[in-house]
């Protein structure tokens, strides 16, 4: 062997995910017949709605779909997220600035990788989804945290923004609904965020993907549809994993300026191709079909997100800042570290999780997946029998 490394430096520094550890344990114990109970997966518990599976059964019989598509999806679904972007966002947009891509998975690493060169910064604003600095980082590009607590309901302001912009400063990533906090910027702040990023040149990827997860009043607002003039700089990530319930069937799509949506297209093409055929004419069904199931699904989501936050806010020592968006709640757990749990005693979020999946066979993604330790994810897309009894024994672990 020569001096070489064997794995890339770019693909050797990507960290294993802070989930991991929590989830191969609770896995564990699952397989050796234990109760526990999950609050980590980020995925509605509902089946797909029967219409958009019927409609890919019947996809599936016409052999016109077993081939493949244009990289840049099917004209009929490009033609879709057109529609439902004037529907959602109100806003019009040319199909041909759409590509349809494999997940909104693929679209975040697709939208960094078109505009970031080695030396730029990225503005990350934390508490973030886990794979965001993993993308920024595979381009060379630089991730600069902007972190925003409890105490400021996890929304950063334009002052911190502004603090953190340099020369080098290419991008901000803007997610409202947030993944993993639940919070939702309120149009008056978007505006201001947007504005901003205009005025410095700042392009901003903004992830929309929980834009129709909204509870207690708040309002999804699209950065394009209150600062029209940043679309020249502007890439939206969507999909239907969480709005449909279509996590397993691998459709989200970017829409951007021309020539990163032709560059992305291009990366594509060598990359994965197009999305599935058959997944595609799902993703059409979905977007064309009203959003009547979507409502019940987060009627649902609504109210474990009450029995939740009412049960963790019962919890002594935790903060538990209402979330108004996607499914996540997003407790400050650090009035509990330091205590005596049944003779153990976490220091950082992460051993809290540990401590809690093996003496409650509970498991949460303790913030460390997300930025500073301190914090835990708890999802309430699961049943609520499964949500009630998980927070309960929660609850008498820490009173304990
Ligand atoms: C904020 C955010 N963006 C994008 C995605 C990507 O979803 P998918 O690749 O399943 O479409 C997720 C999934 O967890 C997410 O939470």
């Amino acid at each position: 062997m020569t001096s070489k490394n064997r794995v890339s430096a770019r693909l050797g520094a990507i960290a294993p995910s802070a989930t991991l550890a929590v989830d191969a344990k609770a896995k564990a114990l699952k397989a050796d017949g234990r109760p526990v109970i999950g609050f980590g997966a980020g995925e509605p518990d509902f089946p797909t709605p029967q219409f958009i599976v019927d409609a890919a059964v019947e996809a599936a019989r016409d052999p016109r779909n077993h081939r493949y598509t244009p990289a840049s999806g099917l004209p009929e679904l490009r033609q879709a997220i057109a529609d439902k972007t004037k529907r959602d966002s109100g806003y019009e947009i040319d199909p041909a600035t759409t590509l349809v891509t494999n997940g909104g998975k693929q679209a975040v690493f697709q939208a960094f990788a078109a505009i970031l060169d080695p030396g730029d910064e990225v503005i990350l604003p934390a508490p973030y989804w886990t794979t965001y600095p993993e993308a920024i980082g595979l381009t060379g590009a630089t991730t600069v945290e902007v972190f925003a607590g409890a105490d400021q309901d996890y929304l950063v302001t334009v002052d911190q923004l502004e603090a953190a912009r340099t020369d080098a400063t290419k991008a901000l990533l803007f997610c409202s609904p947030s993944n993993p906090t639940g919070a939702v910027y309120s149009p008056e702040q978007t505006k201001a965020i947007g504005e901003w990023a205009l005025e410095h040149g700042i392009w901003v990827i903004t992830d929309e993907i929980y834009e129709h997860l909204l509870y207690d009043g708040a309002q999804f607002t699209p950065v394009l549809s209150v600062v029209p003039d940043l679309a020249d700089t502007c890439i939206v990530l969507n999909g239907v994993a969480k709005t449909y319930a279509m996590t397993g069937w691998r459709v989200g799509w970017m829409v951007g300026p021309q020539d990163v949506i032709k560059a992305a297209t291009n990366f594509q093409s060598h990359l994965t191709s197009n999305v599935a055929n058959v997944s595609q004419r799902a993703a059409i069904a979905a977007l064309e079909g009203g959003l009547e199931e979507v409502a019940q699904m987060r009627d649902a989501f609504d109210r474990r997100r009450r029995t939740m936050v009412e049960m963790l806010r019962a919890i002594d020592g935790l903060e538990v800042p209402t979330p108004t968006g996607a499914f996540y709640a997003y407790p400050s757990v650090e009035g509990v570290l330091g205590r005596d749990i049944k003779g153990r005693v976490a220091t950082t979020s992460a051993e809290l999780a540990t401590i809690i999946l093996e003496e409650a066979e509970v498991a949460i993604v303790p913030g460390e997946a997300f930025g500073p330790s301190g914090y835990a994810r708890l999802s309430y897309a699961l049943g609520d029998d499964d949500l009630a009894e998980g927070v309960g024994r929660i609850q008498e672990l820490l009173a304990s």
